[in-house]
């Protein structure tokens, strides 16, 4: 198991950090690649992330060819012989957003078998708004030994009003609405920067999705899509995570190429703080003094609200800003563990229910700690930056679904920080 160790106390970031293709576009873009019965789909600006790894093998396991040109960043993918329809657990287990090839699958063969996806630590995470979409468009559900069945000999157009924005059931309902027969309408869709990417990838395969970024998409399906080339979008949450640590380190960093509309409301909160953030050519600066930053409130919603992605991150940040600062999580029921652990580094806070105090600017002090999901264990690792001592992360393999070489990019900025592999 590996393991990051951090001598933290006063580090300052300074310098410039690259960001990957976003995980959260890539998932569902690898998913999409199932639906062209025409030439292939060259995907570029993949990041080489354990998550990525396991949908390969998802869209393999259809007996689709994929490659990985690891050196490249470059997938592609020639979807246009017959497919299986099957999408077993052993990989739906793995990794939750599996069930999104459950629409482009049922939408290209008629019939489509994708594991339940099981318990998760951040929040219960149902799919009903996947399948009650999917059922509206005609398709007859099962659920039996584990498994969802979907049929419909040929999907139809629908009116969907989504309850809640669900990244997932829009990506879904949007990928299966491509090949249905007429007008498919999803209300109330989620908007993240990653929908608007999937639909340029399906637009660009044929497909005819509109209004993607707003709350109402349009799809009108076709006969058929063909393969295409598509560079990912960059990952919003990276990009983030490094404005975060730069801020809470009293640090100057350029993030290169970041996009100042896709982390509006982290940046709007950033400077609420008295983080300096500016737009320059080549990316975004990050500067800050933490002994000038102020305690602020944050929620997170749906796009284009305060990312979830971004709290664990921004609750370390408020670990280090004198004062009291809350945290509000509405998108996912269980999502404040990391403030468990960073408890063992001396952080004060107090939860209830959805609503985490964060009291800021005490010493912390370096402790062993285990990451609790993906973006707890970069906020770890951030805390481990400012904490005095020794901070060991275990768990690293909840970082790998979603950071590339986060240690190595750290290190670059003058972070002390290393990985060792132990047996
Ligand atoms: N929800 C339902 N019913 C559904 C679907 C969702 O009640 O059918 C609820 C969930 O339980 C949750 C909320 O809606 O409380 C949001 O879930 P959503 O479906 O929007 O999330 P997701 O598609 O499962 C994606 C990201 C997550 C990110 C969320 C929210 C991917 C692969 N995952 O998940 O990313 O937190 O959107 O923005 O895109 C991460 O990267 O660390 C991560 C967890």
């Amino acid at each position: 198991m590996d393991k990051i160790i951090i001598e933290g106390g006063n580090t300052r970031l300074q310098g410039e950090v690259t960001i990957e293709g976003a995980k959260n576009a890539v998932l569902p873009l690898l998913a999409a690649t199932i639906l062209p019965t025409q030439g292939k789909t060259i995907l570029r600006n993949v990041p080489i992330l354990s998550d990525v790894f396991t949908m390969n093998n998802v869209v393999r396991g259809l007996d689709i060819k994929v490659d990985f040109n690891e050196d490249q960043n470059e997938v592609v993918v020639d979807a246009s012989g017959d497919i299986l329809d099957i999408a077993p657990y052993e990989y739906v287990s793995k990794m939750r957003a599996s069930i999104v090839v459950l629409g482009p699958i049922l939408a290209r063969n008629g019939h489509a078998k994708v594991s339940m996806p099981g318990g998760c630590t951040i929040g219960s995470r149902p799919i009903d708004l996947h399948l009650k979409g999917l059922e509206s468009m005609g398709a007859k559900i099962t659920q039996f030994g584990g498994d969802i069945t979907a049929t419909a000999d040929k999907l139809k157009g629908a009116h969907i009003y989504m309850d809640f924005p669900s990244v997932g059931a829009t990506q879904n309902l949007m990928m299966a609405a491509t090949l249905a027969e007429g007008t498919t309408v999803i209300e109330n869709a989620a908007r993240e920067p990653e929908i608007v990417d999937l639909a340029t990838l399906l637009n660009k395969m044929g497909a005819r999705v509109r209004g993607a970024g707003t709350e109402t998409l349009t799809i009108t399906g076709v006969d058929q899509l063909h393969g295409t080339e598509h560079d990912v979008v960059q990952d919003r949450i990276e990009a983030g995570t490094f404005m975060v640590a730069a801020a809470m380190t009293s640090g100057d960093v350029l993030i290169k190429d970041a996009v100042w509309e896709h982390n509006r409301p982290l940046i709007l909160k950033l400077k609420e703080m008295g983080v300096e953030v500016t737009e320059e050519e080549r990316g975004i600066r990050v500067k800050s003094d933490t002994a000038k930053l102020k305690p602020v409130t944050v929620k997170t919603l749906p796009h284009p609200g305060f990312p979830t992605d971004m709290q664990a991150q921004f609750t370390a940040l408020m670990a280090v800003v004198n004062g009291e600062s809350t945290m509000i999580e509405t998108v996912f029921e269980n999502r404040f563990q990391h403030l468990e652990e960073m408890r063992r580094m001396g952080l004060h806070s107090e939860i209830l229910r959805d609503t985490a105090m964060i009291h800021g600017g005490n010493d912390l002090q370096g402790a062993p700690v285990m990451s609790t999901d993906l973006r707890a264990s970069a906020a770890l690792i951030l805390t481990g930056m400012v904490a005095n001592g020794t901070t060991v992360v275990g768990k690293l393999t909840h970082l790998d679904r979603g950071y590339y070489k986060f240690h190595e990019k750290l290190a670059n900025l003058g972070a002390s920080i290393k990985r060792v592999s132990e047996a």
